[in-house]
């Protein structure tokens, strides 16, 4: 049977030196577990799935397949990112799939967020599994799961309802015959950080913020199409460059543009003009269970909204929300 807890034993890792150590365990034991058979990953370009593709490559080498899915919901930049760093960096067997186009056909007239996540995830596991289909001799399916992963199932078990059906896109079908990798399992997430940079991953990659499996889906609100999408990906580029610029990436929790379906009389080169809005959101929180504002100082402020209206077509206001949660909660869908 899987153990289930975290062992006493194990010592927190919070230096390079104890990241090491674990990885040379993990490294032992992942060969012991293969041996000279394959390993599947979805490779979403998260930091926890990232962490294991750099282990399992420094483990297995190619007996590591990597499927990474675009479903054309990710930020500007985030699947070049996944194929420079492993398919160029680290010589990964990578697959790339670009699946946009399923997936935006699908969400067509689609306004209900739940209904979203579930023709997302259940989109997501259909492209991989035929992915995986068209493989042979894969054996094991590796996994991201970190340990706060395994205590909320366990909390969730006991306790009920979630308030959304936070549907983890790369979550699996339960029919999935292959034995599972989860070199992570027992780790918090502060300690998947610090084993991804020893393993030489992008400082980028490794404390990137929170970004919800249907990707920016939840946050092109009501129906998607797609130029509000191509809108609020540019105008989140500038959010996330503007935060990085100032140091804000590294100490804000989440931040992100959501853009409504709505639009509202502007005003352009001395015509109307009418357009979206971009409304920023940036929170700070210890479990995303609640959620506090982060002050955001107004000349940033000033910045980012001047930049948007006149470098992303289709938005002509940038409104600031203010709400923490609860009432809102952290995502607008
Ligand atoms: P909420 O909006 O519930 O979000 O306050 C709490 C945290 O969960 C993320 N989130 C999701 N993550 N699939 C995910 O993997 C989802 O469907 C989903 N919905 C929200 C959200 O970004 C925040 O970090």
């Amino acid at each position: 049977m899987n153990q289930m807890t975290r062992p006493e034993t194990m010592l927190r890792i919070t230096t390079p030196a104890l990241a090491q150590a674990f990885i040379d365990e993990q490294i032992t034991q992942i060969r012991a577990q293969v041996g000279s058979r394959k390993v599947l990953l979805a490779l979403s370009g998260g930091v926890d799935s990232s962490v294991v593709a750099a282990l399992l490559i420094k483990a297995i080498g190619k007996q590591l397949v990597c499927v990474h899915v675009n479903h054309g919901l990710m930020r500007k930049g985030e699947s070049e990112d996944v194929i420079r760093v492993f398919r160029e960096g680290l010589d990964a067997n990578l697959i790339y799939v670009d699946a946009t186009d399923r997936f935006l056909d699908l969400l067509a007239g689609v306004s209900d967020p739940e209904k979203k996540r579930k023709i997302i995830g259940g989109e997501f596991i259909k492209v991989f599994d035929e992915e995986a289909a068209k493989l042979s001799g894969i054996e094991f399916l590796a996994q991201g799961t970190i340990y706060p992963d395994i205590l909320e199932s366990i909390k969730a078990k006991e306790s009920g309802k979630p308030v959304k059906s936070h549907h983890n896109v790369g979550g699996l079908p339960e029919d999935m015959k292959m034995a599972l990798v989860e070199p992570l399992k027992f780790l918090y997430k502060d300690e998947v950080r610090v084993v991804g940079e020893a393993l030489g991953l992008p400082h980028g990659m490794v404390y990137r913020q929170p970004f919800p499996g249907p990707g920016l889906g939840v946050r092109c609100l009501g129906a998607i199409t797609r130029d509000r999408l191509h809108a609020l990906r540019e105008a989140d580029a500038i959010l996330r460059e503007e935060f990085d610029n100032c140091g804000l990436a590294q100490s804000v929790w989440q931040y992100f543009i959501s853009v409504p379906d709505m639009k509202s009389v502007g005003v352009k080169d001395g015509a109307r003009y009418e357009g979206w809005p971009a409304i920023i959101r940036a929170v700070n929180t210890v479990d995303a269970m609640t959620a506090t504002i982060e002050e955001i100082p107004y000349a940033l402020l000033h910045k980012i909204t001047q930049r948007i209206t006149t470098e992303v077509p289709g938005i002509n206001r940038v409104l600031y929300d203010l709400t923490p949660k609860p009432t809102g909660t952290i995502e607008w869908e």
